[in-house]
C-alpha cells in the first residue's frame, strides 16, 4: 500500500487522477469540520464554554491565571467536561505551543508501568525550552486513569514527586475508587457531576441554531431526559436522530434510540395495574415485539413510573421491589446472553 502510493505520481489538482482510483476523494478541511462527530466539533475550545461546573472551572481558571496549577484528579460520569476542561486549561496556558509542551495518553494507550517509566518519566525529566523570565510548567494528561494498573499508579506516585518543579499532572477518570489514595492525596480533587437539565438544555439550544435543526420542545426535553446528565450522550443522540430524520420531535428522538416513549410506559402500567396477567402480558409481548423494545428498558422506565403515580407507599415499596428484582435476574441473564428466556422470566419473576 505504502509502496503502491510512493510509486505514484503525486496528483495536485485531481483532474488528472489515475482512472484506476474509485475512493473518495478526500474531504477538505471545512468538509471534514462539518461532517466531523458534533461531540467534537462542539467540544468548548476555552473554559468559558464549558457548561455547568461554574465553581470548580473558576477555581481553575484562577490558579492558572495566577500560576499555582496544583496537580489535579477530576472525576465524574463520563460525558460531563472533564477532559474538555483540562483542554482548555492547556490551550490557554500554551497556546500555540501546546503540543510540544503537553503529554496526553488516554485509555487507547499503553499504560502500564513501563510506560510510566519510560514515555512518562522521559516527557518529565525533558527541559522545557522558554525564551521567557519562567521556565514553562509542562503537563502530563492521563485520561481514563482508573483503567492504569496498580503497579503503574505505585511507580507515577514516584514520578509526580520528583517532576513537581517542572511538570504538573493531571489525572482524569470515572471511578475514584480505583485511583490508589496515594495519588489521590497528590492531586487537588474536584468531582465533575452530570449536568443539569437546564444546562444540557442551554448547551443544546446553542447548537440547535449553530446548525438550524428543527427541533420542537418535546423533542429538546426527551434529549434532555435520555441524556441523564451525559451532555456527549445527549449530543450524540441529537445528532443520530438529525440524520435520521429532518424533524427532530419526541417521537423521533425515542424512536431513534429504541426508547420505549413515555405513552407506551403509561400504556404498560396501565395494563399491569388493570389487567388480568395473561392479557397483560400479551399486550406487552405484542407492544415488544411491534416496537423492537428491549425488557430491560420497559422494567426501568416502569420503575421510574411507579415513583409519579399516587399510590399507598407500601404498595410503591412491594412494586419497586420486584421490580428491582427482575431487572437484576435479567441483568444477569443478558450478562450469559440468554435472550431466549424472557417470557418464561417474566413468568417466573410474576
Ligand atoms: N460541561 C460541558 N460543557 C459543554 N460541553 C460539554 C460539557 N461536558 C461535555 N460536553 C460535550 O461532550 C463531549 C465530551 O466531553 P468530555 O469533556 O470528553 O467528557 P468527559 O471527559 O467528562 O467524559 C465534549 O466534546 C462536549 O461536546
Ligand atoms: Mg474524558
Amino acid at each position: 500500500m505504502a509502496g503502491a502510493a510512493a510509486a505514484a505520481p503525486m496528483d495536485i489538482d485531481g483532474a488528472a487522477a489515475p482512472p484506476a482510483f474509485k475512493g473518495k476523494a478526500p474531504l477538505s478541511a471545512a468538509a471534514a469540520v462539518k461532517s466531523s462527530p458534533w461531540v467534537e466539533k462542539y467540544r468548548p475550545q476555552s473554559l468559558a464554554d464549558v457548561a455547568a461546573h461554574r465553581d470548580i472551572v473558576d477555581t481553575i481558571d484562577r490558579l492558572t491565571d495566577e500560576n499555582r496549577l496544583p496537580h489535579l484528579l477530576l472525576y465524574g460520569p463520563p460525558g460531563t467536561g472533564k477532559t474538555s476542561t483540562i483542554l482548555a486549561v492547556a490551550r490557554k496556558i500554551y497556546g500555540a505551543q501546546y503540543g510540544n509542551m503537553i503529554l496526553e495518553l488516554n485509555a487507547s494507550d499503553e499504560r502500564g508501568i513501563g510506560v510510566v517509566r519510560q514515555q512518562i518519566q522521559d516527557f518529565a525529566s525533558a527541559h522545557s525550552l522558554s525564551f521567557g523570565a519562567k521556565p514553562a510548567v509542562k503537563l502530563v494528561l492521563l485520561d481514563e486513569a482508573d483503567a492504569m494498573t496498580k503497579d503503574a499508579q505505585f511507580a507515577l506516585r514516584r514520578v509526580i514527586e520528583k517532576y513537581t518543579r517542572s511538570t504538573r499532572f493531571a489525572l482524569i477518570c470515572n471511578h475514584v475508587n480505583k485511583i490508589i489514595p496515594a495519588l489521590q492525596s497528590r492531586c487537588t480533587r474536584f468531582r465533575f457531576a452530570p449536568l443539569d437539565g437546564s444546562h444540557v438544555t442551554e448547551r443544546l439550544r446553542h447548537i440547535i441554531k449553530s446548525e438550524g435543526l428543527d427541533v420542537d420542545e418535546g423533542g429538546l426535553t426527551a434529549l434532555v431526559r435520555l441524556s441523564n446528565g451525559d451532555m456527549r450522550k445527549s449530543l450524540n443522540i441529537l445528532q443520530s436522530t438529525h440524520m435520521a430524520s429532518q424533524q427532530i420531535t419526541e417521537e423521533a428522538v425515542y424512536l431513534c434510540t429504541g426508547n420505549p416513549m413515555p405513552k407506551d410506559i403509561e400504556q404498560i402500567a396501565f395494563w399491569l395495574l388493570n389487567e388480568p396477567f395473561s392479557t397483560s402480558f400479551k399486550h406487552i409481548a405484542d407492544m415488544k415485539m411491534r416496537k423492537g423494545l428491549a425488557l430491560i428498558d420497559i422494567i426501568r422506565e416502569v420503575t421510574m413510573f411507579v415513583f409519579k403515580i399516587k399510590m399507598p407507599s407500601n404498595v410503591r415499596v412491594k412494586l419497586i421491589n420486584d421490580l428491582a428484582d427482575i431487572e437484576y435476574v435479567l441483568f444477569i441473564l443478558l450478562k450469559l446472553n440468554f435472550d431466549q428466556s424472557y417470557p418464561r422470566l417474566i413468568i417466573f419473576c410474576c
